[in-house]
């Protein structure tokens, strides 16, 4: 086990990061949206696994380039693996992002799931669009939790029942006041990249729509149902006062904390297999160009 918290989450995040786009869709976005048609180098803030070199490699011209970095050994040593076993150029970079910043040599500074868990993203971006030549790009898929938790539908539960929108939107706000950060980052990405100077800045959602019918094939259902099992869907909240008061720590009221438990408890008694489930997670595309 290790002491670095992300390099024990690699069963997760390969569990869940198909949750999010259809392959088509990024295709989409290569092509379409961002117009790559000659080689880049691309590089990943918080790369993880490598889940964006995995996806993206393959889609982009031939002899683009990716460059991971992320502080953890194991995530790190993940990545080689993996993508060593492609015919792609590839280079891993073991650092702190926040003791890092790397020469401007890359066409693409992208991340995924990354700024959220940055105290300070202002200070990441700046990091990431120093990295990025005259008319290169900064592209940003982030979380935008408050539109992730309104698109669930559990069929037969009532929704406000199973997650209440307005307290969570709270904690949220809450979290990010006593933290930093911010897991409604996605939707304020477009706003920062204008701060910096980026240009000709878009923002897109995620397409990807998750439905969960326990009338499909079993195997695909199983793999769906461990995905967002995974993703947090449906897990027991645990010691009721431990948890109520953690709730209250994190600046709900005694009632809000009552409610949120109870919707938690609620839920995880109510999701199983044989649910029929549908979910978009909602994350937020922010891209623009950089000029120097
Ligand atoms: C939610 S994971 C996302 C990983 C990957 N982008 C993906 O979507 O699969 C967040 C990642 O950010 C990395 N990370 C967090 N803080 C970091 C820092 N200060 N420097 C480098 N990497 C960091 C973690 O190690 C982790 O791999």
């Amino acid at each position: 086990m290790s002491e670095y918290e992300w390099d024990n989450q690699i069963e997760y995040l390969t569990q869940t990061r198909g949750l999010y786009y259809n392959d088509d869709y990024l295709e989409f976005l290569i092509q379409k949206v961002w117009k790559i048609h000659e080689p880049v180098k691309m590089v990943d803030y918080g790369c993880g696994y490598g889940y964006l070199g995995l996806k993206l490699l393959p889609m982009l011209p031939k002899g683009s380039s990716y460059t991971g970095v992320d502080k953890g050994e194991a995530l790190i040593e993940k990545a080689r693996q993996i993508l060593a076993k492609l015919p792609y150029p590839t280079e891993f970079i073991r650092e702190d992002v926040e003791e890092l910043d790397l020469a401007e040599a890359y066409d693409v500074a992208i991340c995924h799931a990354f700024l959220l868990h940055m105290k300070n993203p202002e200070t990441t971006l700046k990091k990431m669009i120093r990295s990025v030549v005259h008319h290169g790009k900064v592209i940003c898929f982030e979380p935008h939790w408050s539109a992730n938790m309104a698109n669930y539908r559990f069929e037969g539960l009532e929704q406000s029942s199973v997650i209440p929108l307005g307290i969570l939107q709270k904690l949220y706000e809450k979290d990010c006041e006593q933290h930093g950060k911010d897991g409604n980052i996605g939707i304020r990405v477009p706003a920062l990249l204008s701060q910096l100077g980026l240009k000709n800045i878009e923002c897109r959602v995620s397409d990807k729509v998750n439905f969960l019918d326990p009338t499909a094939d079993q195997a695909i259902n199983e793999e769906l149902f461990n995905a967002l099992r995974a993703e947090g869907i449906g897990h027991p909240p645990g010691d009721r006062e431990k948890t109520l008061d953690q709730l209250m720590q994190r600046g709900l009221t005694a009632d809000e904390a009552k409610r949120q438990y109870e919707a938690e408890l609620l839920l995880s008694n109510e999701f199983s297999i044989s649910s029929w489930l549908t979910y978009a997670p909602n994350m937020k595309i922010s891209f623009g160009t950089v000029v120097k």
